[in-house]
């Protein structure tokens, strides 16, 4: 194992770390077993502090995956992706060299709900020979970051997000008016603050995201686009962020609340088949 492998008083399981500021690998622990209550709650605080950890050769079944993710919390069936026909809770993510790689694009899972994601956990099942690497940066590193004046301006701003992206999506493979209109209607714009407090830590991190963010609230658009670009950079900073180099039965768990993500699209024409599960979280204060 790695010389940077740090042993926890939780022993056996034993901590590499990818970056300072985020991403930890966790190894010499299985996510089938009957995992104890201390256990899943020193997990859940390893994710606030670290944002992503990683585990690595999990061969788990996809129930199992399942079982693992609700010990978090509630699960979510996303309406817009390709989705398990046995299990709606897990996301299909296929790409090869008829489906071209989309998420290219910093991210936090779906913004445009109410209640966005708590986080997300994401088991490769192939992935190419090299690249389609998953990226990840820390939001309140980004946060921190900000000139006095800026966090002042922003402290109290509220951005709208939408499903746009995927509307277009179904555009694109061909739906009616009737029924875009119909998943609009469904899952209108909502509001979040820019500034997010996360609700364990109390730690503040940006909010808006390139995908899912329209504008923020109260501004005309050349101040919010503009105000939106410098918010947006922070996540592209490499300062902020580490690179999980995919393997066979690797596991990404990531807090959605506090990080932004960005899959490398550089593989295509190779095949990349990931399997995700969508913790729920609450309503962003
Ligand atoms: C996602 O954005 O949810 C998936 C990320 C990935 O495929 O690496």
């Amino acid at each position: 194992m790695a010389e940077a492998v740090i042993a926890t008083e939780h022993a056996p399981f034993e901590l590499l770390h990818l970056s300072p500021g985020i991403g930890t690998e966790v190894h010499g622990i299985d996510l089938r077993d009957d995992l104890s209550d201390a256990t899943i709650n020193w997990l859940s605080s390893l994710l606030v502090e670290r944002k992503v950890i990683f585990f690595r050769d999990q061969n788990l079944s996809r129930e199992q995956h399942i079982v693992f993710s609700k010990r978090f919390g509630e699960l979510e069936v996303h309406p817009f992706t390709d989705n398990n026909a046995e299990h709606p809770e897990l996301i299909e993510l296929h790409n090869n060299r008829e489906r071209p790689p989309t998420i290219n694009k910093w991210h936090s899972d779906v913004t445009w709900r109410h209640s966005p994601s708590l986080g997300s956990l994401l088991r490769a099942r192939v992935i190419p020979e090299v690249g389609g690497d998953t990226l990840f940066a820390n939001m309140e590193a980004g946060y921190d970051a900000l000139d006095d004046n800026t966090k002042a301006k922003i402290e109290k701003l509220e951005a709208v997000h939408d499903n746009t992206t995927f509307l277009n999506g179904m555009i694109e493979r061909g739906a009616s008016e009737a029924e875009v209109d119909a998943m609009r209607a469904k899952f209108p714009p909502v509001t979040h603050p820019v500034v997010r407090t996360h609700p364990v830590s109390g730690k503040k991190s940006i909010y808006v995201n390139k995908v899912f963010t329209r504008y923020i609230k109260g501004m005309d658009k050349t101040e919010s686009d503009a105000l939106l670009q410098t918010l947006y950079h922070q996540a592209w900073v490499p300062d902020y962020q580490c690179r999980f180099r995919w393997q066979p039965d690797s596991i990404a768990f990531w807090d959605n609340r506090a990080a932004q993500h960005y899959a490398a699209a550089d593989y295509w024409p190779e095949v990349r088949h990931m399997e995700r599960v969508t913790v729920i979280g609450e309503k962003p204060f």
